[in-house]
């Protein structure tokens, strides 16, 4: 029996991508979406979680931190998996997914591409090896329609290299004005927009006379919607708890 899939964010740029590629897969299915703004896109779209009519086995969530405890709530009601993969949550939305996790297969990540998973481990081993002598910044790129700044993937990359410092450097917005030197207990998150920037992130580790960049450049979201799927597979009848793309990879 196919996987089946509710869409949240269903009528967006990523739910299209997901759709189109769930089309032809053998071992999932879309059977409805929610969405705040439902069009005509072949499956039952809805504006609620409640007026849901199908059964399903796991919801993938592209839409936005909004109204988050709706479908963290219909996944534990129902006994689902969820794909967690929409950005810009805040520390009370990640407090409230760790609190469902004990309920709930929680898979989430800012950035389901393998690549960007690969780049985290690269700038981790980078840190560890550079330590102080280097300074940290990070430099993303998205389209002018994104709607949360810096990305969740700058985040996460800046948590990977922060792990190698146990957690000590603050974490530094666009600077402006006479800010002073740089300080070495920081990393420097820029944000670009513009056009149909897919996403480009850059973290540069710059010493004396010499600057390491390792980049990572997303050609289409289709690679997004790919690890959407992967993983819905993947949360599909797991336990209870907390997954991400290590988790995913490992298995
Ligand atoms: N994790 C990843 O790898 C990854 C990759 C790409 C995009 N994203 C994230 O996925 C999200 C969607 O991206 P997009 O480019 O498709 O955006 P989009 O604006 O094109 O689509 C979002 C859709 O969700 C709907 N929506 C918004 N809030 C909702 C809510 N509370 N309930 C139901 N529907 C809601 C909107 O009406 C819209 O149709 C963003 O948060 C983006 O940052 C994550």
């Amino acid at each position: 029996m196919k996987t089946r899939i509710i869409l949240c964010g269903a009528c967006g740029k990523m739910g299209g991508n997901v759709l189109s590629l769930l089309a032809s897969d053998e071992q999932a299915v879309a059977v409805c979406g929610v969405d705040l703004y439902p069009r005509e896109i072949g499956i039952p779209v809805y504006t609620r979680f409640a007026d849901i009519q199908e059964e399903a086995d796991v919801i993938i969530d592209f839409s936005s931190a909004e109204n988050l405890q709706e479908r963290l709530e219909y996944a534990k009601q129902k006994r689902l998996g969820i794909v967690l993969a929409s950005t810009g949550f805040s520390k009370e939305d990640l407090a409230l997914i760790d609190e469902y996790a004990k309920e709930v297969a929680i898979f989430k990540t800012a950035n389901l591409s393998l690549g960007v998973n690969v780049m985290q481990a690269l700038v981790k081993a980078a840190a560890q090896i550079l330590g102080d002598a280097f300074d940290v910044e990070i430099i993303e790129k998205h389209h002018n329609l994104k709607k949360d700044a810096p990305s969740g993937t700058a985040l996460m990359l800046a948590d990977s290299v922060n792990e190698a410092f146990d957690g000590k450097k603050n974490y530094v917005g666009g600077r402006e004005g006479i800010v002073g030197a740089r300080t070495k207990n920081e990393i420097g998150i820029h944000a670009v927009r513009g056009g149909t920037i897919v996403g480009e992130h850059e973290v540069i580790f710059a010493g004396e006379d010499e600057v390491i960049t390792v980049s990572h450049s997303a050609a289409s979201k289709r690679v997004f919607a790919v690890g959407a799927i992967r993983a819905a597979k993947f949360i599909f009848q797991k336990q209870a708890g907390s997954y991400e793309m290590k988790d995913l990879l490992a298995e």
